[in-house]
């Protein structure tokens, strides 16, 4: 089992398959677009089997497949297959918008052992959903809730509340839990890239909001809403409802001291957090016919330097205060970007 020098235990990798997405919301992908990854530099489906057998091998257990859109790849259901069958991981889930895996065989994807699926769905209206993504696709992410609800598969919604964007949606996307087993979490917004020039609604105030609708909450558990046995989510069960509601605090309430999390970039870096750049650059490693056991060593000697926490609220203070209006910053000092490192 890899440990950091805090004693953190790493168990769960997220691995992003690439930094293109079919949607564009307002406070993820920059309207400039990104400069994406040339294509000789995304890591292959075997490279990727490669080293998540090596970090099985030293006590991963968990994956979540992210992007970009991780459905924009293709062949990505036969790399669920495999990952599954890698000796030691015991869940693999997926991270969508729902929207690019419109001809997804979910029920094929059971079968080859996935666990569950994280489906980012940040308003019930179909217009202001078209105004966040630019795409009118809300009709499309239903179908794919419906559909992954229908095989079995454990199903989360994360929706980042903005403000001035879809405040005012928290509550109908908070009700997808009422009728159905699914756990709607409330993210806050991290000041990454393009989410710098925007304001979150924070957790407090989603909760408060949804008090005032719902009547009191009392925490169901943080333990078995996330799939972590200790994940960041707290999560609430209203008064007749099937499902859940909940909130994950990387800014009111970071929960760096027991992040379990690892990051494989598309282009095969690795991130041992969120907010700090890539630390080892194990496509080179890959490429360059580096042993099984030379890439396990180099992983554990970064694992060991996983730092212990994120420093969102210091960059804050370094940067002017959001213009709100997801127009450009006079001095974003954060230049990294979510699509990039999926979530
Ligand atoms: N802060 C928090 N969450 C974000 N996401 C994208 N950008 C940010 C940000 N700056 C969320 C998306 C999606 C998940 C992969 O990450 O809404 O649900
Ligand atoms: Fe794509 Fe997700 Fe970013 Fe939206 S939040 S643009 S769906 S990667």
């Amino acid at each position: 089992m890899m440990q950091d020098q805090y004693g953190r235990k790493l168990n769960y990798l997220r691995i992003s398959l690439t930094d293109r997405c079919n949607l564009q919301c307002r406070y993820c992908m920059p309207e400039e677009g990104i400069c994406t990854i040339k294509q000789q530099d995304y890591l292959t489906f075997d490279e990727i089997l490669r080293l998540v057998r090596i970090m099985a091998g030293q006590g991963i257990r968990k994956l979540r497949l992210t992007g970009g859109e991780p459905f924009v790849r293709k062949g990505v259901p036969r790399l669920v297959q495999q990952l599954c069958a890698v000796e030691g991981i015991e869940e693999v889930d997926i991270t969508t918008n729902g929207v690019a895996s419109r001809d997804i065989d979910w029920k094929q994807l059971v079968e080859y052992g996935l666990h569950g699926v994280n489906i980012s769905l940040d308003a019930l209206d179909p217009i202001i959903y078209q105004q966040i993504t630019g795409v009118d696709g809300l009709e499309q992410v239903m179908q794919t809730i419906q559909d992954a609800l229908a095989v079995g598969l454990r199903v989360k919604i994360n929706c980042v509340p903005v403000c001035g964007i879809n405040e005012q949606e928290i509550i109908s996307v908070a009700q997808l839990a009422r009728n159905y087993p699914i756990d709607v979490r409330f993210i806050e917004l991290m000041p990454i890239g393009t989410g710098a020039r925007w304001k979150g609604v924070d957790s407090r105030q989603v909760m408060d909001r949804l008090e005032s609708v719902f009547g009191p909450l009392e925490p169901a558990g943080s333990a078995n809403c996330s799939e972590e046995a200790v994940g960041p989510a707290i999560c609430y069960r209203p008064e007749g409802f099937v499902g859940r509601v909940g909130s994950i605090s990387p800014m009111t309430h970071p929960f760096c001291a027991s992040c379990n999390r690892l990051r494989l970039t598309a282009d095969g870096k690795l991130k041992t957090c969120l907010y700090y750049d890539e630390v080892l650059d194990l496509r080179e490693l890959l490429r360059n016919g580096a042993t099984d056991a030379v890439i396990e060593k180099r992983i554990v000697e970064a694992v060991y330097d996983k730092p212990d926490r994120h420093r969102f609220q210091e960059a804050n203070k370094e940067m002017s205060e959001p213009t709100g209006d997801g127009s450009e910053q006079k001095y974003a000092r954060n230049h990294k970007k979510m699509v990039q490192i999926g979530g």
